[in-house]
């Protein structure tokens, strides 16, 4: 693998899976491989699972860790290209990645969607900057777009949690919230569900259907009621609307997820990425029920960060 920021550089995900949950049997079975080299984890937006597993895998792996909290602890970044500089910022993207290109072997990058400019978001004006400036492999930590770790950590969750014939039914959920949030993790999702051998269905409120670049043709159900039929994995999340975007269009009726809505379906087990607003996306009684597996998906945030690290270590040690 060269690089990881989407589904796409994963050439086959039954094998990636499969390896990840041997790296979970034995998460020290590798600690050789990293030695004597670097990984940078380049936080410009908060993060909690992604820092912490991403820290752990890499440590698993032998690798040094640098953590840079950027937006706390660095110069104050600029990101246009030929800005004049004679305002807050203080260095430039550029500049910022060159010097991580003399400190590093791979750099890891979590940049959120700005949610003012689609066209920004869109065209990852964030981490494209790190795709071309980069001489190092480059690993999406969460772009304005996808969360890739993230799915593949939920990839791995919905195997260790299926052992029937027929392909379960998953469904992802819009969730309420009192803020606008990014489409990362929708995306992200739906892109992975789309590979995997399931039966996806993605339900929102009208207004709230993801951009159609990643939908494409999967089923999208604005009634959750019918949506819920069946299901043997709810995945629950919030995002804003993306065709007016980052807007917040009114919603009539009660999308939280609740043990009562869980009736209706296949006795399905929950899940969310976190962090989780209890009482308003999902109830405290589904967070804490038995149907819920949203901490095992936590837990394997480590064992895909440390699956993708692996595979560009392997990259990296043959010299390609
Ligand atoms: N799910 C997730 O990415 O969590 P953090 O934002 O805490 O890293």
């Amino acid at each position: 693998m060269k690089k990881f920021t989407s589904v796409s550089d994963i050439e086959n995900l039954q094998q990636i899976i499969k390896k990840a949950l041997q790296i979970k049997e034995n998460p020290l079975s590798e600690t050789e491989k990293g030695k004597g080299k670097t990984i940078g984890l380049v936080f410009l937006n908060s993060s909690l699972r992604t820092r912490l597993s991403s820290q752990i895998a890499a440590q698993n792996l032998g690798l040094n860790v640098l953590t840079l909290n950027a937006a706390q602890e660095a110069w104050n970044l600029e990101f246009a290209d030929g800005a004049v500089m004679d305002g807050n910022t203080v260095e430039h993207i550029k500049d910022a990645i060159e010097v991580l290109n003399q400190y590093c072997d791979i750099i890891a990058v979590r940049c959120f969607a700005g949610m003012k400019n689609k066209e920004d978001d869109v065209n990852e004006s964030i981490l494209s900057q790190f795709e071309k400036h980069a001489k190092v492999p480059v690993i999406s930590l969460e772009s304005a777009t996808r969360h890739p770790l993230q799915s593949l950590a939920d990839c791995i969750t919905i195997t260790e949690n299926w052992n029937e014939e027929r392909k379960p039914k998953v469904v992802l959920t819009w969730a309420p919230h009192i803020k606008p949030i990014a489409h990362a993790v929708g995306n992200s999702f739906t892109e992975w569900m789309q590979e995997m051998d399931v039966d996806f269905v993605i339900t929102n409120p009208e207004g709230y259907d993801l951009d159609k670049n990643f939908t494409k043709d999967t089923t999208v159900i604005h009634n959750q009621e019918e949506a819920f039929k069946d299901a043997d994995f709810i995945y629950v999340k919030n995002w804003s609307s993306f065709d007016d975007y980052a807007e917040m269009p009114e919603v009539k009726e009660d999308w939280m997820l609740t043990n009562e809505k869980l009736k209706n379906t296949n006795n399905a087990k929950v899940m969310h990425c976190l962090p989780v607003r209890r009482n308003l996306e999902l109830s405290d009684e589904v967070m804490d029920g038995e149907n819920s597996i949203i901490y095992q998906q936590a837990k394997n945030r480590i064992f895909s960060a440390q699956t993708v690290f692996s595979e560009i270590l392997d990259e990296i040690n043959s010299g390609k």
